[in-house]
């Protein structure tokens, strides 16, 4: 039979099944079963899945939880829109909003020290990807996503946004300092 003559039996697809068809079957049903075990087995094990925990909050008022926190702990502005830097206590709750079209405010973490990280959005959705390592959340308006981080490795991190979010979505970067 050709793809592009007509089949010459009308009623081709009633056939008994062949013995090759069932082997390719049975292959494609025991790697998908191994595959959907991985994602448990990854999630423990694996380095790239992260726990996190998912509540309801307002724009509002995570955003005042973030502008508290801005208030506590800043130590100095950066850029020309003198976006805040803030170093909170390590073990503490932190924040970081994603709005159209940055990210706010910049976080100063301590190495090895364990935070608690708060993420949203203000307005639509956006991506929390954290550069260079392997870190991606999906961060919501409406929901706080919240994540213990423990960073172990010094260094200036970016936070790019990985959801289109409109024009100026490729402007959207963060940025995390580890200590
Ligand atoms: Cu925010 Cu793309």
């Amino acid at each position: 039979m050709s793809a592009i003559q007509p089949p010459s039996k009308r009623i081709w697809w009633k056939e008994p099944l062949d013995r090759v068809e069932l082997a390719w079957i049975a292959i494609a049903l025991v790697w998908a079963l191994i595959l959907f075990f991985m994602m448990p087995y990854w999630h423990v094990f694996g380095k790239q899945n992260l726990s996190n925990e998912a509540y309801r909050i307002s724009a509002e008022n995570f955003q005042k939880k973030t502008q508290e926190m801005v208030e506590k702990f800043t130590v100095r502005t950066e850029t020309d829109q003198n976006i805040p830097v803030v170093h909170p206590p390590a073990g503490s709750d932190i924040y970081m909003l994603g709005r159209l079209w940055a990210w706010y405010p910049i976080l100063e973490l301590e190495k090895d020290k364990s935070y608690r990280l708060h993420l949203s959005a203000m307005d639509y959705q956006h991506g929390f990807s954290l550069q260079p390592t392997n870190i991606n959340l999906q961060v919501l308006p409406g929901y706080e996503m919240v994540v213990t981080v423990t960073p172990n490795k010094e260094g200036s991190y970016s936070v790019v946004c990985n959801e289109y979010c409109g024009i100026g979505h490729h402007t959207m970067i963060g940025r995390l300092y580890v200590k």
